[in-house]
């Protein structure tokens, strides 16, 4: 089963590829409302309406459509199966937002898995990328940003070195383990 940051993995990976200088990454469980909504924001290319309605398409995942790609509907059909959703706004030239709802405590839901890990390969991905992760347990809040790793680190060339790396994804990973147990 895949974890729900090889998911986000995926939706990043589409960011990257359109461009995108600036993403913003949120997680937020609501216990009381039983939902994790999962945003990612992008400043990239964007998408036509035409495609942004093809990849809405249930059955762009068939034979005939292949190139268009299973990960955004392979990550809705997941959210569906919890009572949730995957919705998609974009607008060409100025930036792409998905957001996916999960059942919280859905037998199906997928565990969270590495963001830490999530985190640190999309940074190694592009030099100068301006990333915010942000994850939120009902009224606890553990947020991060590339800028705010650069005020510690200094060089942008930090975020090349593979310890550098693991000790965010170390960082990432304590926070966010702490917040999510109640
Ligand atoms: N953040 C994004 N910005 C621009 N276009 C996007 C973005 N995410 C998805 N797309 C478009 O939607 C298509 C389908 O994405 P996806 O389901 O992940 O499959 P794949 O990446 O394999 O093509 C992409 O090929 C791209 O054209
Ligand atoms: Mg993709």
């Amino acid at each position: 089963m895949r974890d729900l940051s090889l998911h986000l993995l995926d939706i990043l990976q589409n960011s990257l590829k359109a461009q995108a200088l600036c993403i913003r990454i949120s997680l937020m469980e609501l216990t009381s409302e039983d939902t994790l909504v999962i945003t990612i924001a992008d400043d990239g290319r964007g998408m036509s309406a035409e495609t942004l309605s093809r990849v809405q398409d249930p059955f762009f995942t068939t034979r005939t459509e292949r190139k268009v790609g299973l990960g955004l509907s392979l990550f809705k059909a997941k959210a569906r199966l919890t009572g949730g959703d995957l919705t998609i706004t974009s607008t060409p030239g100025l930036g792409t937002t998905v957001r996916v709802t999960f059942g919280l405590s859905h037998i199906d839901r997928p565990p969270l898995g590495n963001l830490g890990l999530t985190f640190t390969t999309v940074l190694g991905f592009r030099q100068g990328l301006d990333l915010g992760l942000s994850y939120q347990r009902d009224h606890r809040n553990f947020s991060l940003t590339t800028e705010d790793l650069l005020q510690v680190l200094e060089e942008p060339s930090a975020f090349e070195s593979p310890q550098v790396l693991a000790w965010i994804e170390d960082y990432i990973e304590t926070a966010v383990q702490s917040l999510s147990t109640p």
